[in-house]
């Protein structure tokens, strides 16, 4: 898969054609590796007065300006923070049409019950190949600028066969990071037949999908997948080799965190409803290691602000979760109907105003959170061998992502080590 996403990148387009050379990016006043133990920070491994050298699309070296290597090109980063590209672990980029008025409706009063999703379902059929497309890349490309250098997309809004296998074909041009989510709510032709439409998802549902995809997610809620259907649902995924993921525990409690960790998924996401229960069993799958960062739990707790932010709901109890030794990612969960944002610094803001994450837990689970959500070790890190995807930001400190927010602070973007 990862393989696939390589192809799709500039950077890496371009070097069959000719080598970029070396890249230094210098004078960096705050650099977060998220290499714990180096530097300051903790788990945010910070470095002052920084240089990263940058060859053939990976880190090749990281140390202070002063012993900086010599390089074919530079870029002064004069005194601004730098830190790994946001690795966006969950995003619905797929889709035709968008529910503004829904949103209105909802600022108005009406509560969000997921119901719109059969609106976009029915805009995403009746779309052609080229105009999801180019919905898909417009968002990858706003996502990019805004400092997303990895993004996971999933489908889920075509729910035929024939849907859904075009859906990954197309977020499969642009992302590596591809999930199956047939099972996102049962479509209305099937409304008095759910089983039935298990069976499809399944059976040829999945197999068309399989060859896109990476990963296999459900919504595991009240009114979309019960724990039975889900559980049937993932371990058909898992037996054609596809990676588990749960939306669980969003609209109320359920046991979609639960399933997701008897199941082995890298990420359960939302995580907006929890009981003593489910915190329990994330934090049952924690490794505690001699390795500089202490461990990880093995199922990530993906938290999806914007979805709070948009929908008028509550927030998930972070602390909770972070107190109880859980690994905590952020992400987008860019869609139109309960989060129509691609902004990761966004998603930053909202975790430390309103879930109480301090700047440095946010950024952490936005950049390392996201990759180990992905169960990726090349990215949301900067370090010899990872992959050179870095933001420059317009301001000296990770802490501006917080403080200001709204404010355009990515000044550049490195994806692949190539500049954007
Ligand atoms: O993650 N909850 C399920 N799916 C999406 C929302 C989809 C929609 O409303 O269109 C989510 O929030
Ligand atoms: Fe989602």
């Amino acid at each position: 898969m990862s393989a696939r996403s390589e192809l799709a990148s500039p950077a890496v387009a371009n070097r069959g054609r000719h080598s970029l050379g070396s890249l230094l990016v210098q004078n960096i006043g705050e650099l977060v590796t998220n290499v714990a133990g180096t530097g300051e920070g903790g788990p945010l491994g910070i470095r002052r007065r920084a240089a990263v050298l940058v060859e053939d699309g990976a880190v090749a070296w990281v140390g202070p300006t002063a012993d900086a290597p010599a390089a074919d090109r530079r870029i002064d980063a004069d005194g601004a923070a730098v830190l790994p590209g946001f690795v966006d672990s969950h995003a619905h980029l797929v889709f035709a049409g968008d529910r503004a008025t829904e949103f209105a409706a909802r600022m108005a009063g009406q509560p969000y019950t997921g119901g719109g999703i059969r609106t976009t379902v029915r805009a995403t059929r009746a779309a052609s190949d080229d105009e999801l497309r180019a919905t898909v890349r417009r968002l990858r490309a706003e996502a990019l600028r805004q400092g997303t250098t990895t993004i996971e997309i999933k489908s889920g809004y075509g729910l035929t066969v024939a849907d859904e296998a075009r859906s990954l074909r197309i977020a499969a041009e642009v992302s590596g990071e591809t999930t199956f989510l047939g099972a996102h709510v049962v479509p209305a032709e099937y409304a008095d037949r759910p089983d039935d439409y298990v069976s499809l998802v399944c059976g040829p549902m999945l197999v068309a999908a399989a060859p896109y995809a990476r990963w296999i997610d459900v919504f595991c809620e009240q009114g979309a997948f019960d724990a039975d259907h889900a559980r049937a649902i993932l371990a058909c995924g898992r037996a054609m080799g596809l990676g588990v993921r749960v939306h669980a525990n969003q609209l109320g409690p359920g046991p979609g965190v639960q399933l997701g960790v008897e199941l082995g998924a890298a990420s359960v996401d939302h995580c907006t409803h929890l009981s003593d229960a489910d915190i329990d069993a994330l934090a049952s799958t924690r490794f505690d290691c001699m390795c500089a960062d202490g461990g990880h739990t093995t199922t990530v707790a993906t938290l999806l602000p914007g979805a709070e932010f948009s929908t008028r709901s509550p927030y998930p109890d972070a602390r909770r979760l972070l107190d109880a030794g859980v690994t905590v990612a952020l992400a987008t969960d860019c869609n139109p109907g309960s989060s129509y944002t691609s902004s990761m610094p966004f998603c930053v803001a909202l975790a430390v105003r309103e879930m109480r994450m301090t700047p440095a837990e946010a950024v952490w689970a936005a950049t390392a959170g996201g990759a180990r959500a992905l169960r990726r070790d090349d990215i949301g890190v900067l370090r010899p061998g990872a992959r050179a995807d870095l933001v420059i930001l317009d301001a000296p400190s990770h802490l501006h992502l917080a403080y200001r927010p709204g404010v355009p602070l990515i000044r550049q973007v490195l994806h692949n080590g190539a500049p954007i």
